[in-house]
């Protein structure tokens, strides 16, 4: 993703609690488990980047808890570093799918939220059917939503977001868009993730939608 090499992490900084192996863990291994609290309610980021969101959504909300995916093994570390650091106990790390994660890892009406933001564009459209958001996804995320669980979905690529949104109505029965255009505009800039830095300092535009199990 990012184009400048990452900070080191401190060789001694213990992982064990911040990161794991998808393919690794025990078939019978319950997410909630991963965390101190396993009655707070679960949200998870797919494809957490570098791990902004994870550890300031962990920060800010100390009563729920985050598993970050993501497919790139030094990325995942590095998100894993950043929790750990700050001893945020409930942000954890998956170094995996996040698609595979969804596809049978994840039991129905168990997430408070997923998250989704700036995902891979895949520009050339034969490259399309690599997107995340393709229709077993949107599925998968449907089912492993609780009632009144929302899905959070950035881009600052239109037609990604466009197609995705044509396809959530075809595929789901999710409540959305829900319009958050306007979230991020004014005040201190606070960045979400770092991609929406990166975009939002270049003045690309970004479009955010949001949709609701009911
Ligand atoms: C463009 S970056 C955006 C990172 C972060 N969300 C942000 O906004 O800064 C997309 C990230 O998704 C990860 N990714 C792509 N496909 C994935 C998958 N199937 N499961 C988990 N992570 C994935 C990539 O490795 C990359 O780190």
């Amino acid at each position: 993703m990012g184009r400048r090499a990452l900070r080191k992490i401190d060789p001694d900084l213990d992982l064990s609690h911040h990161l794991h192996t998808l393919t690794e863990l025990p078939a019978e291994q319950s997410l909630p488990e991963l965390f101190d609290n396993p009655a707070a309610p679960l949200e998870v980021e797919v494809g957490t980047g570098k791990g902004l969101f994870m550890r300031s959504a962990a920060a800010e909300h100390p009563a729920r808890n985050f598993l970050g995916v993501e497919i790139a093994g030094k990325y995942a570390r590095f998100a894993a570093a950043g929790l750990a650091k700050r001893g945020l106990h409930n942000g954890v790390m998956l170094h995996g799918d996040g698609l595979a994660l969804f596809a049978d890892r994840i039991p129905a009406d168990s997430l408070a939220a997923v998250h989704v933001y700036f995902p891979d564009p895949w520009w050339k459209k034969r490259h399309h059917k690599r997107r995340v958001m393709i229709p077993a996804f949107a599925k998968n995320i449907e089912r492993a939503l609780s009632l009144g669980g929302r899905l959070h979905f950035w881009t600052d690529v239109r037609d990604y977001f466009e197609t995705a949104l044509e396809m959530l109505a075809a595929e789901t029965r999710l409540a959305g868009p829900i319009d958050v255009a306007g979230q991020a505009a004014g005040g201190e800039v606070k960045y979400h993730t770092h991609f929406e830095r990166r975009m939002r300092l270049r003045d690309v535009p970004i479009y955010r939608a949001e949709f609701a199990r009911g």
